[in-house]
């Protein structure tokens, strides 16, 4: 694109921002600036002193609580006068008749398909009343060493891979307010869930019944069984939630050591060595060799309706295969429905979905088929050198346009969908430092996605340093933030900057500082999960480098934090326990607690969260509330 960046006029609310204000100095000694690297504009942007006191000292409207120090603890800390109690850990039953959790690993694989499943990560809470709540939870995946007595050290069994399975998938559950207004499970409720890695699926949209999508034990190409790697989420204004299919790659595996995988695939990362989950011994179609096509039937979003127990989920095809990791759904002003959709591998994309037909608010049954039929579209950014603003552009992965042809290998849509991977680089899509969440500003103006981090940028090639990921090796990772064109979410053009990039302002040199709303206080590296409450206010949360060393010095654990997005203050809100990832948030109507997913506490280190003692460490969603009663945040 020839436009190089955006008129600021159009973005009055920059005005407020001091982060961009420095930015926009930035712009107006470009001529200076012309002919340096990315790296001279960040010393400008990240280490000038007086550019970060100003920085500190602007005032937020939105936060009003006292920041949190960072933490190498094993606890969840939380501000001064709030509260943190656990909800339900791993293991705990969620279904009639299952039994309390049992930390010996002895128990079996229908225990763990009647309690809730493991590493607990994206979340939505879809309200029954004011004091009744359902939640659905994605269960990521599953830890061995914590899983099973033996460690996983054994080779498993049927059951043992029955088991792991089991603790994969969606725990869905109600939530109810005890006499003391807390929220607390209500383990015996009709509508509570578990889907799992087997549970039956209909994929649906336009990769349905095609060739690459038939197996063995499904000749029609449209039921599959189970959801895997169940990243983050979604959930739509018809009431139905959307887990997302991450990492699916790890699954598959084979006993021969060369498998012929199709050539699309081998970008996902498919491969016959991938054999730490020894399903493919106990569960044929997890076996590379024997059913290739098994995998093509993972890494999609797919739709569950929370209040129907016995509904069948569908993964639709629509919003293409790929690592995903939320589904960020806003409907547009016009009525079409967006889809935000991140792709999380070093290099890959950003995505966005329109649907065909517009959304029908309070018509359940004309909106519950709307995923699947509309246009998938791929992020591509442009900034002038050295610049870290401009333009951007949506381009459209459609069988017939933009090179999507059968010359150059694409046979249909559904191939398209269902190497969306390939597609976008046919195409000329921007390679991003792994995209996570994407998280669309209540004001419906603009969309901010986490760049987690990506240590090949800069040495890989088609990863060159620039626009968007601005940084060689970046450990630390940033945040972009977009604004479609005239506010309409369907337009293909976009205004793009950074709203931070994370950095350490007490090691690191030029743009490894961090950019100017980031200091000693609040550092922080890998920025994960990302959403917005109603009010506007920003939620970080991060799954990074604990070491709290070298270039990690200062940052401790794994943490949530808050951001205004008017004056770009960025303050740390909570700390999770040893080697967590902190993932997954929930605010109930009213916003006076907020659910906060702490994952894998005690990965590979030691960690007795949530009990102490000498338990076991169990993935947790806690329960924050204010000891006031007011508004998370506030
Ligand atoms: Fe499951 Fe990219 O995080
Ligand atoms: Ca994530
Ligand atoms: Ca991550
Ligand atoms: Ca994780």
């Amino acid at each position: 694109m020839s436009q190089t960046y955006f008129d600021e006029e159009d973005h009055p609310e920059l005005e407020h921002t001091e982060f961009d204000r420095l930015i926009r100095k930035g712009l107006s000694r470009r001529r200076f600036l012309q002919g340096s690297s990315a790296a001279a504009m960040g010393l400008f942007l990240a280490a000038n002193p007086v550019a970060r006191a100003v920085a500190a000292a602007s005032e937020s409207k939105l936060m009003g609580f006292k920041a949190v120090p960072a933490s190498t603890r094993d606890t969840f800390e939380v501000p001064e006068g709030y509260v943190a109690e656990p909800l339900i850990s791993w293991g705990d039953p969620i279904l009639k008749g299952a039994p309390a959790f049992d930390e010996s690993g002895l128990q079996d694989a229908a225990a763990q398909a009647g309690q809730f499943g493991d590493h607990t990560d994206g979340m939505s809470l879809f309200p029954l009343s004011e004091d009744r709540a359902l939640l659905a939870v994605n269960n990521e995946y599953t830890n061995y060493d914590y899983l099973f007595a033996h460690q996983g050290k054994q080779k498993l069994s049927a059951d043992e891979v029955k088991k792991a399975q089991a603790a994969h998938g969606v725990s869905i559950f109600e939530i109810r307010r005890n006499d003391k207004g807390h929220w607390e499970v209500n383990a015996t409720s009709d509508y509570n869930r578990r889907i799992t890695g087997y549970t039956p699926m209909e994929i649906s949209g336009p990769a349905a019944g095609h060739d690459l999508m038939k197996t063995a034990a499904d000749a029609s190409g449209r039921l599959a069984l189970g959801t895997l790697n169940n990243c983050a989420n979604g959930e739509t204004p018809w009431g139905t939630y959307l887990t997302c299919e991450e990492n699916f790659h790890k699954y598959f595996a084979s006993d021969q050591d060369e498998v012929e995988v199709h050539p699309r695939n081998k970008r996902y990362g498919l491969k016959a060595k991938n054999r730490d989950y020894q399903w493919y011994g106990h569960d044929e179609r997890f076996d590379l060799a024997k059913h290739p096509n098994e995998a093509n039937r993972f890494g999609w979003v797919v739709e569950i309706d929370p209040t129907a127990p016995a509904s069948t989920p569908k993964k639709r095809t629509a919003l293409g295969r790929f690592k995903h990791e939320n589904a960020a759904l806003t409907v547009d002003k016009s009525g079409h429905v967006v889809v935000y959709l991140g792709d999380d591998e070093r290099g890959e994309h950003l995505y966005k979905f329109v649907s065909k037909n517009k959304y029908k608010p309070g018509d359940k049954a004309a909106n519950r088929e709307l995923l699947d039929e509309g246009t998938l579209y791929v992020a591509q950014f442009s900034a002038a050198d050295g610049e870290i603003k401009g333009r951007g552009q949506w381009l459209e992965l459609t069988h017939g346009k933009n090179g999507l042809t059968a010359e150059n290998g694409f046979a249909d849509q559904a191939e398209v969908l269902i190497f969306a991977r390939e597609a976008a680089t046919q195409v000329g899509a921007t390679t991003m430092d792994r995209p996570e969440w994407v998280a669309v500003n209540p004001d419906g103006k603009s969309v901010c996605s986490t760049l987690t981090n990506n240590k090949n940028r800069g040495k890989a090639d088609k990863q060159p340093v620039g626009g968007p990921n601005p940084r060689a090796e970046n450990n630390y990772g940033q945040i972009v933030r977009w604004w479609p064109q005239d506010g309409d979410h369907t337009a293909t053009a976009f205004d793009w900057d950074l709203f931070v990039i994370a950095g350490n302002p007490t090691v690191g040199e030029g743009l490894y500082k961090g950019s100017s709303n980031i200091n000693a206080d609040n550092m922080f590296n890998s920025p994960d999960g990302l959403a917005f409450d109603p009010d506007g206010r920003l939620w970080i949360q991060t799954d990074g480098n604990y070491s709290n060393e070298g270039e990690f010095a200062g940052m401790g654990n794994n943490q949530m934090l808050c951001a205004d997005p008017l004056t770009g203050e960025i303050r740390r809100f909570a700390t999770g326990p040893v080697a967590c990832e902190i993932t997954g948030m929930a605010f109930p109507p009213g916003q006076r607690e907020v659910l906060i997913g702490v994952q894998h506490p005690g990965e590979g280190h030691v960690s007795h969260f949530p009990a102490g003692g000498n338990s076991k460490p169990r993935s947790t969603i806690m329960v924050v509330r204010r000891e006031d009663g007011g508004i998370i945040g506030a």
